[in-house]
């Protein structure tokens, strides 16, 4: 199997975090007697003002003779007037998910226990943890269901429209997803949509039921999203294994990035196919955005992108116990103090350190 990792760092915080989680890379491939060809290529809004696209061909090509992605993040104010097919959001992101067919996005929500009180929750609701894992449909969905449309009608009004559509095959493989996901958990699976008002959700909620008797040990819920948004800070440490489709995900899961801590916090894994050893091509990308308010000033928590590394390592080159190395590392370095911005709290025993420090302490620890 290739050794090859495509490196999109993109825009923002991106490079700046993508660096830290290179270093690491570099440390435990050291550790573990790995090794890897990394192949950095342009993406989004570095992409576009590099060559006028946001997503060039030879970052695709470079993409399509990988194993797998290591993502930053793209998108800014400089390029969110541009024309749809030329933002880095519109004209890259969604496309490579897409091109790659990456349906499933994996976003594992968990609380490390010396950041509870770095949760906006309350302490007694996430005493016991907090470790949800998100399973966000990615490639359909009213982000990509067509017609999507703006316009003036007859009377001179003026108009846009997006379309909201699954198919059954979509819904029922990113549903096997997450019932083989919760198998491997507590064997809970709350599936959350809009059935009282979108036919979608019909669709959705019947096809979960259907999927459920695949596997009876499985325990499935509903919930109406509005609901599950109350509910997960309502209760947060009940939930499992939480399914949804693409939008309602998206939003979701920035909530339980934010009950783990801090969107710094969550990473994502977004996978297509699995091969014959049950290893994925995948894209791995953080969970938040570029964060323009932030960017360049070294103060970014590398996190995010670092556990989306763990995750490259475990799906897409099954190097579990590289992955594992990486996942203690994050925590006993937070067990230990060190804080970015976005997670310091200023309670005793609290260090507040920068992007790279971050970075390091990470490195040391391994
Ligand atoms: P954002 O996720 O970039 O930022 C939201 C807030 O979270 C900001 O205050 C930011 O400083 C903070 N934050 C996010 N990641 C952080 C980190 N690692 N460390 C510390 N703080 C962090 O969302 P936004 O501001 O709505 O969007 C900014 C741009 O990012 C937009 O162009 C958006 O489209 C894009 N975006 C890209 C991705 C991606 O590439 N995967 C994801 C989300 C948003
Ligand atoms: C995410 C982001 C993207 C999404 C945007 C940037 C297109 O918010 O990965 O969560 O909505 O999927
Ligand atoms: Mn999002």
């Amino acid at each position: 199997m290739s050794k090859r990792i495509t490196v999109l760092a993109g825009d923002g915080i991106g490079p700046e975090v993508m660096d830290e989680a290179i270093k690491v890379l570099d440390a435990v491939s050291a550790k573990f007697n790995l090794s890897y060809e990394l192949d950095h290529q342009l993406v989004g809004g570095a992409a576009y003002d590099a060559t006028g696209t946001p997503l060039p061909e030879a970052t695709v090509k470079s993409c399509e003779q990988s194993a797998g992605i290591l993502f930053g993040s793209v998108g800014g104010p400089k390029w969110e007037t541009l024309p749809p097919d030329d933002q880095p959001e519109r004209g890259a992101l969604l496309p490579l998910r897409k091109h790659f067919g990456l349906f499933a996005n994996l976003r594992p929500g968990v609380c490390l226990p010396a950041l509870t009180h770095a949760s906006p929750v309350k302490q007694e609701l996430i005493a016991d943890g907090f470790d949800v894992l998100c399973v966000r449909e990615l490639t359909g969905g009213i982000y990509f269901g067509q017609p999507k449309k703006r316009g003036t009608n007859e009377e001179g009004t003026e108009f846009a429209f997006d379309t909201m559509i699954y198919t059954k095959p979509e819904i029922e493989r990113i549903l096997r997803i997450a019932f083989t996901a919760a198998m491997g958990r507590d064997k809970r699976v709350c599936s959350v949509d809009k059935a009282n008002v979108l036919t979608t959700s019909v669709l959705w909620r019947e096809t979960a039921i259907e999927i459920a008797k695949e596997f009876p040990e499985v325990e499935l819920s509903h919930l109406y999203v509005d609901n599950a948004a109350m509910q997960l800070i309502r209760r947060p440490g009940e939930f499992d294994v939480l399914v949804t489709e693409n939008l309602f995900g998206d939003i979701l899961s920035d909530e339980m990035a934010m009950i783990s801590g801090s969107l710094g916090m969550l990473p994502s894994a977004s996978l297509g196919k699995q091969n014959d050893d049950g290893l994925y091509f995948g894209m791995y990308e953080p969970s938040g955005g570029s964060a323009p308010d932030i960017a360049g000033m070294g103060v970014a928590n590398p996190i995010a992108q670092i556990l989306s590394l763990a995750m490259l390592l475990r799906y897409t080159f099954g190097e579990n116990d590289a992955a594992k190395a990486i996942d203690d590392a994050v925590a006993s370095v937070i067990a230990d103090g060190k804080r970015t911005g976005d997670i310091f709290t200023g309670a005793t025993g609290e260090a507040k350190v920068g992007t790279a420090e971050m970075g390091a302490a990470i490195i040391a620890a391994l």
